[in-house]
């Protein structure tokens, strides 16, 4: 191993996934994810339950990315961990535990916000031909708690040009596969049936925001109200059409997104643009991105499906860049529920 590369080890328990991962410098060595089932009977993530699984999880998911990564805990440069945004209780365990790792170890602790991390994630060298982002970029983050277009002149300078106002995108697709009594999280199932189906067969409406940000309760509302009064005249609609009513709520979606990412390159003249976060896996908005892109002559950075939902191989990217600065916590280190992008 050459004397200069970094190890990190990064934790992330910010929502229903516990995951822990090994990087050298910004390659990922090892990812390893504990998703939460136990969610899924609810519709949604219960708090309590998701911090239960955290605390069951953590330590096996760590042992199994150090194996994975053929590392040992003595060559640990340092332990970094998610402080915020996300549930409290959930942070909680894995700033504990890195703290904890961090003063037995006798290595630094490096703090990371979540939202840095998903855009961050597109610096993660995942193979051979992997293409990092020019700054200054673009970057349309959607996940299941935000949705933001935002300037990244470096890895410690984001701005944020536009936001929703109200639903995520992730929680819209969420929201509206709960109406078609499909299991939580819905996003993954919504892009999947879109793929069979006829995504002009029903116009919903787009919302009409001016500026860069976003609204998606409105959608949210319109398919709902439309269902009931197709549900009024056929008890069976939801199965015999469902293929066609995801497609339909897909495309919307990802119109909306790509027309404001327009409005922003156009806004910025900035050409480089990436995408991060959950949705950023959705086939649909990964393929009409990059047709986008083609058109209009940008550089696009997608990460790979395994950096786009949460997980801890981002945080050891976003951690790296800190490390390089020296940028540590100290042990009185506090989660946060809300921790804006700065
Ligand atoms: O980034 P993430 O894993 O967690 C948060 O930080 O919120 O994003 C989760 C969100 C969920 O709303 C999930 O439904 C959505 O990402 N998602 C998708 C897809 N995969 C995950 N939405 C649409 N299509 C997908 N393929
Ligand atoms: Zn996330």
């Amino acid at each position: 191993m050459n004397k200069k590369d970094i190890i990190l080890l990064g934790i992330e328990s910010s929502c229903d996934e516990t995951s822990a991962a090994v990087s050298k410098n910004t390659r990922i060595l090892s990812n390893i994810i504990a998703g939460q089932k136990i969610h899924e009977a609810y519709g949604g993530v219960v708090p309590e339950l998701a911090s239960r699984a955290h605390q069951a999880n953590i330590i096996p998911v760590v042992t199994q990315a150090l194996k994975e990564a053929g590392i040992k805990k003595n060559e640990i440069d340092a332990v970094a961990v998610t402080r915020g945004p996300g549930l409290i209780g959930s942070l909680m365990v894995g700033v504990s535990f890195a703290k904890s790792l961090s003063a037995a170890l006798s290595v630094p602790l490096i703090e990371v916000n979540h939202m840095q991390a998903h855009v961050l994630a597109n610096f993660a060298i995942h193979s051979d031909d992997a293409k990092t982002p020019e700054f200054p970029f673009l970057c349309l983050t959607v996940s299941g708690g935000h949705t933001q277009i935002v300037l990244v002149s470096a890895p410690d300078n984001m701005q944020i040009l536009g936001q929703t106002l109200d639903d995520a995108a992730g929680e819209a697709f969420d929201k509206i596969a709960k109406v078609l009594n499909l299991p939580y999280p819905g996003g993954p199932l919504i892009d999947k049936y879109s793929g069979q189906g006829n995504a002009h067969r029903f116009q919903f409406p787009e919302s009409n925001i001016p500026g860069l940000d976003f609204s998606f309760s409105g959608l949210k509302t319109a398919v709902l109200y439309f269902l009931k009064k197709q549900l009024a005249q056929d008890a069976d609609f939801i199965q015999e059409n469902l293929y066609d009513i995801c497609a339909s709520v897909q495309k919307t979606i990802i119109q909306t997104l790509l027309k404001k990412l327009r409005k922003a390159a156009e806004q910025t003249g900035i050409r480089h643009i990436a995408i991060a976060g959950g949705v950023s896996a959705n086939s649909g908005l990964r393929n009409e991105l990059k047709k986008l892109a083609e058109l209009s002559g940008w550089n696009v950075y997608i990460p790979p499906l395994s950096l786009c939902t949460d997980n801890a191989g981002m945080i050891c990217i976003a951690a790296y860049f800190k490390y390089l600065q020296n940028d540590f916590s100290t042990l009185d280190l506090a989660p946060q529920a809300r921790l804006i992008l700065q």
